[in-house]
Order: C-alpha cells, then structure tokens, then sequence
C-alpha cells in the first residue's frame, strides 16, 4: 500500500511536469509565430505604401513592383492599387472645350426616325437618357428638360441628333421629357418648374438646359451647359433667318445653373398658352442683376421642326399684362409656389418621361 502510494505520486509529479513543459513550448512557438505575422502584415502594408506613393510621384511603375509580389496577401495588395489607379485615372477633368467637337452639323428632318435605330446607336446611354464621359470627370451635371405634349415625331428628331451631340461634349447629362396630362391650355414654363424640381430629386445636377422639342443645334461647339450668366442658346433659327427677331429674346433653348434659377425663384407658373413667358424669365433675370450670355451667331445656329400650332396652345391674350409686372410677381410666382402632380414616370434608355398634371388656369 505504502509502495503504491509513492508510486503514484512520483507518475503524478513526472506528468505535471510534462504538462508545464508542454505548456512552455506551446507559448515560445505561439510568441515567434505571432511576430513573424506581424511582420508580414507590415511588410504587405510598406508594400501598398510603397506602390502608392510610386503612384503619387509616377516615378517607378506598377509592372516593376508586381511581378515581385508572390504572396497571396500582396495580390490583395495589388488588386488594392488598381482600383486606386482606375479611380486616380477617373479623377481627371474632361477638357473644356471637350476635344472631341467637330463643329457645323447637318440637321435635316427629311426621312423619319425610329427609337430603335437612335437606342443601338447610342449604347453608352443608361436608363433613363443618361450619360457620363468614359475617361475623365465631366465639367457639369446638365438636366435637360423638354416641356412636351404630342410631339411625339419631333422628340425623335429631336433625340436622335442631341444624344450624339451631348455625348461629344462630355456632359454628365441626363434627358427628362415633361409631359403635361390631359387637354388642359398648354404651360411650357410651369413644366419646366416641374422638370428642375424632378430632375433634382433624381441626381445632384448643377446646370439645367431647358429645350423646346422642335429645335435642333447645328453645331456642337454650341455647348449645352451653364455659364458665368444665364445662357441663350437658340441664338440664330432659321425660323427668323438665323438672326434674333429681339435683343431681350430669350426663347427656344436656354441653359441657367442652380444659382441663378434660384436667384430668379424659377419661372412663373400662370402662363397658359402660347407667348410671354420667355420674355418673363428675362424681366426676370434682369430684375436681379444678371446678363444673358449667348455663342455667336455662327455657333448657336439651329433649326426648327415646322409645324402648326398646337391644339390648346392658343396665344394668351394675358402675356402682355403679365410681363410689363413681373418685378410685382416674381417673388410670389416661381419655384417657392409650384404645385403639380406626378401621373407616371417612365424611364427609357434615351428619356425620362414625367407626366404631370399641373392643373388648369384660374378662370
Ligand atoms: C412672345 C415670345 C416668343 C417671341 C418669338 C414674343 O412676342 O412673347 O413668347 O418667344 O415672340 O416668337
């Protein structure tokens, strides 16, 4: 019994030993394998910063430092440093004047257009008319707005010859047609209110360009962005001989950023029918100070799409009333009082399409 009992606690004391003795080699290795990492890790981070400051001073290039790399922590690394690249390559500013114009246009209305036809031939378009250069950041981010109703040939002509055109002055852009519901008398400038109001609930643009559908550039040095002053465009139709039929003419196609759309407090909305309004956002622009800018006459040439005047367009026999008070109004009638409501919304690769029914005049 007594032999046994020594026995036992010679063996108990022998396996804690052993114990301890496993316990210490397990920490020693645990401790080196441990350092080695942290080693490693650091040596993959030099590594990125290496190549990235590489980057930053373009001295050395990435094809040196690659084939270097064998672990599978520095492909990480390297996969890092090609997204870095890919966006430091997507930072750059697109030249401006963008280099790719070619100047006067032929602009016939001749053969009739299919949306298909302009869909294939504008395949960098996404949902919704929109578009953003490929290889460098464009200058502005441009909502085209087109107040609209049965112009449904004419939007064709119309999109056929501008996407091409947009896209070669490497506009961040995006198209919304402004469709007015029903067969209420026709308000093209409370649709514009409605189209600046839409398009800013979509995207962050800072320059809108709002376009009647009949009238197309004929020349893309005609560049459909803002400027220092509110912009006129449509500088030369051949509707009046290529010429301005008057100096304060502000119709057709003219371009304004935030800013100055909101200095204005947009345009009126209680123009019903045809004439005036136009003449309003001018009273409008120069009750606050501002200029109108426009390219030569040369540059802003561009045609109309004949047609006859539309059913519920009827000249308003209230323009004159209205324009000679504008300064009055301004400041109660714009952007700060639209009401509208949205019908449908359709989106198209070449157009956003908003319905809106923006009521009818007060009677
Ligand atoms: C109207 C404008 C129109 C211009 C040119 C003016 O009398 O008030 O709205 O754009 O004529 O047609």
């Amino acid at each position: 019994m007594g032999d046994s009992t020594l026995n036992f606690s010679l063996l108990h004391r022998t396996c804690s030993l052993v114990v301890i003795l496993c316990i210490v080699h397990l920490s020693v290795t645990l401790f080196y394998y441990l350092r080695t990492l942290d080693l490693r890790l650091s040596f993959v981070q030099n590594q990125q910063m290496q190549v990235l400051s590489d980057i930053k001073n373009s001295t050395i290039s990435l094809e040196v430092i690659i084939p270097k790399a064998t672990s599978s922590a520095l492909k990480n690394a390297n996969n890092f440093v090609l997204n870095v690249t890919e966006k430091a390559k997507v930072l750059e500013k697109c030249p401006d004047p963008s280099p790719i114009l070619v100047g006067p246009l032929r602009v016939e209305f001749g053969s009739s257009v299919s949306l298909d036809v302009v869909r294939r031939e504008n395949p960098r378009l996404s949902s919704g008319g929109r578009y953003k250069p490929d290889g460098c950041v464009a200058l502005q981010k441009v909502a085209m707005i087109i107040p609209f109703r049965n112009r449904e040939e004419h939007l064709k002509y119309w999109l056929y010859y501008l996407h091409p055109i947009l896209q070669r002055q490497q506009l961040d852009y995006g198209v919304y047609v402004i469709n007015q519901y029903g067969d209420e008398t026709f308000n093209r400038a409370k649709l514009l209110n409605v189209g600046y109001a839409e398009a800013l609930k979509e995207y962050d643009y800072d320059c809108f360009v709002f376009s009647d559908v009949d009238l197309i550039p004929m020349d893309d040095r005609n560049t459909y962005k803002c400027y220092s002053q509110p912009r006129h465009l449509s500088v030369s139709m051949d509707k009046f001989g290529f010429k301005l039929p008057y100096l304060q003419y502000f119709g057709g196609v003219s371009s304004m950023s935030k800013e100055q759309y909101l200095k204005i407090n947009g345009f009126p909305n209680n123009y019903w029918g045809w004439g005036g309004e136009d003449d309003d956002i001018f009273n409008r622009l120069s009750a606050r100070g501002m200029s109108i800018s426009r390219p030569s006459a040369e540059i802003g040439k561009c045609r109309m799409i004949r047609h006859n005047r539309d059913a519920k367009n009827e000249a308003n026999p209230q323009r004159f009333n209205r324009i000679a008070h504008t300064r009055q109004t301004m400041d109660r009638d714009g952007i700060n009082s639209l009401k509208y409501e949205v019908v449908n919304i359709e989106k198209d690769q070449l157009f956003t399409k908003i319905t809106v029914d923006v009521g009818r005049p007060e009677r």
